[in-house]
């Protein structure tokens, strides 16, 4: 189906995608799916949308570049140094506190968020490694597939090396090659995560968490979906737990009785 005589010519794309692609367009905002929609048509040299809907019903090749451009999985390990500095601190609070401290990553990309908090368990020592036990979720197998892989590698635009600053002894938790460009996560961090898939917007809901990280994914969602995935995580936790949102993402006002802020610059939050 390429649409019909009343969509616009983006409205016919989404359309397109919806009905014929392995990607369900309803739940990102529109602006996020005119952004990577226009990408493609300018790598296709296409200027309008009719026209790109014609190279796109004709060809598998640009629907797998499409799908690619709509998969957010932009990611990297201790994304926003800053925060990470804050959840050193709530993350040695909670293990001296508690026997188990239970994290979960959603949604966790290629496993580098889920890691950068195992690694830091393991780094710091005023963090008790032996109490934390890591969730990390998505709803895209391959990410899940690469994070369970655990291996990483430097690219022009992407240096792993610099990303693990924030670590004391980064050769404790990775082994890096001759040449310095790839970087195999250590199996004793990797025990720490365990990997699953889950859609925050109609998974099945989760709860006794102390920490939870939900961070850039929000930004891309569309408002009436924002609501839903904020009560999965708010059940997520338990009384005292935190919640860590993105750097360009707010917690929605319906929500903010259910939080104190623990640090409102880091959208570090803790439930009541
Ligand atoms: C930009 S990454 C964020 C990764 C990490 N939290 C970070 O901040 O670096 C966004 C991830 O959201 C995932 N995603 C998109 N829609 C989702 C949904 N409904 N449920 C769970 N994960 C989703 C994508 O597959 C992608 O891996």
């Amino acid at each position: 189906m390429k649409g019909t005589d009343t969509d616009t010519g983006f409205e016919a794309v989404v359309r397109y995608v919806a009905d014929n692609m392995a990607f369900e367009p309803d739940s990102y905002n529109e602006s996020y799916l005119d952004r990577r929609i226009s990408a493609r048509m300018r790598r296709t040299d296409c200027d309008d949308y009719e026209g790109y809907l014609d190279i796109l019903a004709d060809s598998e090749d640009e629907q797998e570049a499409l799908l690619d451009a709509l998969s957010i999985n932009v990611t990297s390990f201790f994304r926003n140094p800053p925060v990470w500095e804050r959840l050193r601190d709530v993350l040695a609070m909670l293990t001296e506190e508690h026997r188990t401290v239970n994290c979960w990553s959603a949604p966790c990309a290629d496993g580098r968020e889920p890691y950068s908090i195992a690694m830091l368990a393991r780094d710091d020592p005023n963090i008790r490694e032996r109490a934390v036990e890591i969730t990390a979720t998505d709803i895209d197998a391959e990410a899940l597939a690469e994070a369970r892989e655990g291996v990483y590698e430097s690219t022009r635009t992407t240096d792993i090396g610099s990303q693990l600053e924030p670590l004391s002894d980064p050769e404790a938790h990775v082994e890096i090659t001759d040449d310095g460009t790839s970087f195999a996560v250590k199996d004793d961090v990797k025990r720490m995560v365990t990997f699953e898939k889950h859609d925050l917007i109609s998974g099945r809901p989760k709860s006794g968490h102390d920490l939870v990280l939900c961070r850039n994914l929000l930004i891309y969602i569309d408002k009436s979906y924002k609501e839903p995935i904020f009560e999965t995580l708010t059940d997520a936790l338990r009384e005292g737990g935190f919640l860590t949102i993105g750097k360009s993402e707010t917690l929605p006002r319906s929500f903010r009785d259910a939080y104190d802020p623990y640090d409102r610059g880091k959208h570090i939050y803790r439930r009541k």
